[in-house]
């Protein structure tokens, strides 16, 4: 039998589970229920995670049981409002009220909230103080970060605001996971090649197909050198896109740039001249093989490009449980 507590976890806006598969790795929680209303991510979670994912729009999760934790982050399209009025209280901002109803109902000791690091300085700064202020109004001590995932064992940039609040009283106080990398300082960031070439992927894993380009993509590829882009390509190649966005070629001895969904404008190989799968995406994001995304590409895609990458979510999960476990020694 297991000597660690398990923590009574929720999870909203839960997607294919990437945040919710970080804190599972730490062997310390059971999740009692997570939610999404995007059918396939649902569909992924339940056949690889567990059936404890309620499929609905959050505004019908009614009658919710009592956790330590409360995990999840509503997408904040809503907040980016060019309002002079604007206030939580604009209906646009609706997943953001659900997340405090949710969090008011439950009463954890602890929640985490996930977001993009432009949050932060979203209009001006006045969106994140907001949020900040509802959030303690729940009787919480709120505080807030911006961590990026290649600090803590993942072969990506990815910034992410987090967002951790306390229930007030509990006479403790949460840290951040310190980063298990700093080059220079110390260690060695996880690189594409780490993820995606040294352990190979069998052709038989799941999410491994490759897309075809088109002739005038195949063209271009061959002049992208690793880490280049459009911007390589003769001109006569080149279109009116980005040109240091389009067609970006990872590299094989550098973390990957932020993996997102872009309509399936994925990044390419770093040496073949194609696209990364979804499987790759996968690796990259430190989601296991054996997880299979369900639904049509775009929608795997989409997926992917939502989670919070595993070992950024381990690292923050295991900072949760440090808090709880401190606060419960303290009895
Ligand atoms: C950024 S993703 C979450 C990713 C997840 N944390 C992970 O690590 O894999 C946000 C999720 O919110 C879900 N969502 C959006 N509107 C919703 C609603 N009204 N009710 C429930 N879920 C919603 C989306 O389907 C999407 O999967």
């Amino acid at each position: 039998m297991s000597l660690k507590k398990k923590y009574r976890l929720i999870s909203l806006f839960s997607g294919s589970g990437g945040l919710d598969l970080g804190f599972l790795n730490t062997d310390c929680v059971e999740i009692l229920l997570a939610n999404d209303n995007n059918k396939y991510a649902c569909e992924s979670y339940a056949n690889n995670i567990g059936n404890h994912i309620v499929c609905d729009d959050i505004r019908n999760l009614k009658n919710l049981p009592q956790a330590d934790i409360l995990i999840g982050g509503p997408p904040c399209q809503g907040f980016s409002t060019a309002n002079p009025n604007r206030s939580l209280d604009d209906p646009r901002n609706w997943l953001f009220k659900e997340y405090v109803r949710v969090l008011s109902e439950v009463n954890p000791d602890i929640f985490v909230m996930e977001n993009v690091s432009g949050m932060v300085t979203l209009e001006k700064g006045i969106v994140l103080k907001l949020i900040l202020e509802e959030l303690e109004n729940q009787n919480f001590d709120v505080q807030y970060k911006i961590l990026n995932a290649k600090h803590y064992g993942t072969a990506q940039s990815r910034n992410r605001t987090i967002i951790v609040g306390t229930r007030k009283g509990l006479n403790r106080t949460y840290k951040y996971p310190e980063p298990v990398v700093y080059p220079p300082l110390f260690g060695q960031f996880l690189t594409v090649g780490d993820v995606i070439i040294k352990n190979p992927i069998s052709e038989y894993v799941h999410n491994h197909d490759v897309s075809k380009l088109s002739a005038l993509n195949e063209e271009r590829i061959k002049f992208i050198p690793q880490g280049g882009s459009m911007k390589d390509c003769p001109v006569e190649l080149q279109n009116n896109s980005d040109l240091k966005r389009a067609m970006k070629r990872l590299h094989l001895n550098d973390v990957s740039p932020t993996i997102v969904h872009n309509n399936n404008d994925h990044y390419y190989h770093p040496i073949e001249h194609r696209r990364v799968t979804i499987r790759e995406m996968a690796r990259i994001q430190g989601y296991p093989d054996d997880y299979i995304f369900a639904g049509p590409k775009s929608e795997q895609s989409r997926q992917v490009a939502n989670s919070v990458p595993l070992p950024f979510a381990f690292h923050i999960a295991t900072s949760v449980i440090n808090y709880l476990n401190d606060t419960r020694e303290s009895y």
